[in-house]
């Protein structure tokens, strides 16, 4: 009887829940409620460059305070400069850090605790890529791939989610990629590192359930190639279904799912679908599928950033 109650209620939630989620969805992301995040700290790692800059820009715009870390310090000085200009007082403080040191993340996130605060919003942003075969790919690479993709997430939640637990308010915002749903020839640490990030977020909002925590939230990101400079080379064959992305598209896509507290966002819509078919489609007629997509071929011209500069 008990048992019988439990499942009715849970039917009941899912009906409702279902009908809020198809709501969330055809309503334009403008007219859905959206968190005021005035005032609060946002730290973005990989704010050097790419959509780091852009999202740090962003949250500068919307009156946060910004902290920015990066490897590059030169790079990450010109963020701060540019976030001064485009947000005259805004307060922003650039530290260099090295992720694949956890050392050092741990160091740089207690010096940032002492002279800015609490953090409110973690941005786990920074992301390397090597591009090359797996048996072509050096064990260092390997490592500082998972380092930097994977672990450097685990360093900086654990320095700063437990302050977010304390306010129960807070969120923490993983860009990972489509290819942390979706294996990709010449991509395999990559993959690996990015389904980790995809796998840890999974995780964490699981926790923050169990715990009752319902003011700290999670995003995943999960975009196709993006126009940042860092996939140079790579190529889609069908622009049409999976389109390489501007960087302020996704970046706006980012900050939107972050005001309405998003749980996972994938872009273009079309990733959604061909997550939906490998969850259905035996292996084989997913591969047969993935073949005419061209997705094992998207590599074959890579440069990336290092050799493109
Ligand atoms: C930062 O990036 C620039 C441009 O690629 C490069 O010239 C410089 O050496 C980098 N600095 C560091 C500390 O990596
Ligand atoms: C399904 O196909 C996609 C596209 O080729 C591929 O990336 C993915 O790894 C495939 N999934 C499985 C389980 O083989």
């Amino acid at each position: 009887m008990h048992l019988a109650l439990e499942i009715l209620v849970c039917l009941l939630q899912c009906v409702w829940l279902w009908l809020v989620a198809i709501l969330k969805a055809v309503v334009p992301a403008s007219l859905q409620p959206h968190k005021d995040v005035s005032g609060w700290v946002v730290l973005v790692t990989g704010s050097g460059s790419g959509l780091g800059r852009l999202m740090s820009l962003r949250f500068a715009a919307l009156g946060c305070r910004l902290v920015l870390w990066d490897v590059n310090e030169s790079w990450n000085q010109e963020t701060e400069k540019l976030v001064q200009a485009a947000s005259s007082g805004a307060k922003v403080k650039a530290y260099t850090v090295d992720l694949s040191d956890r050392e050092q993340v741990y160091a740089v996130a207690d010096k940032v605790k002492q002279e800015v605060g609490d953090v409110d919003i973690l941005i786990n942003n920074a992301g390397i890529v090597t591009g090359t075969m797996f048996l072509e790919t050096p064990d260092s690479m390997n490592i500082k791939t998972m380092d930097i993709n994977c672990n450097a997430h685990f360093w900086t939640v654990k320095s700063f989610l437990p302050a977010m637990l304390k306010k129960n308010r807070g969120h923490v915002v993983s860009i990972a990629s489509a290819a942390g749903l979706f294996g990709v020839s010449g991509l395999s640490d990559y993959c690996a590192s990015k389904f980790a990030a995809v796998g840890f977020d999974e995780s964490l909002r699981a926790e923050l359930v169990k715990k009752g925590k319902t003011g700290v939230k999670t995003t995943v990101v999960c975009p196709f190639y993006i126009n940042t400079g860092m996939f140079e080379g790579a190529q889609t064959r069908f622009p049409a279904v999976l389109k390489f992305l501007d960087p302020p598209y996704v970046v706006d896509k980012i900050v939107e799912a972050v005001l309405t507290d998003q749980a996972m966002l994938c872009i273009p819509k079309s990733v959604y679908m061909f997550y939906f078919l490998r969850g259905i489609l035996p292996i084989s007629v997913n591969q047969t599928i993935g073949k005419l997509v061209g997705v094992s071929e998207t590599m074959d011209n890579f440069v990336g950033r290092s050799k493109s500069q």
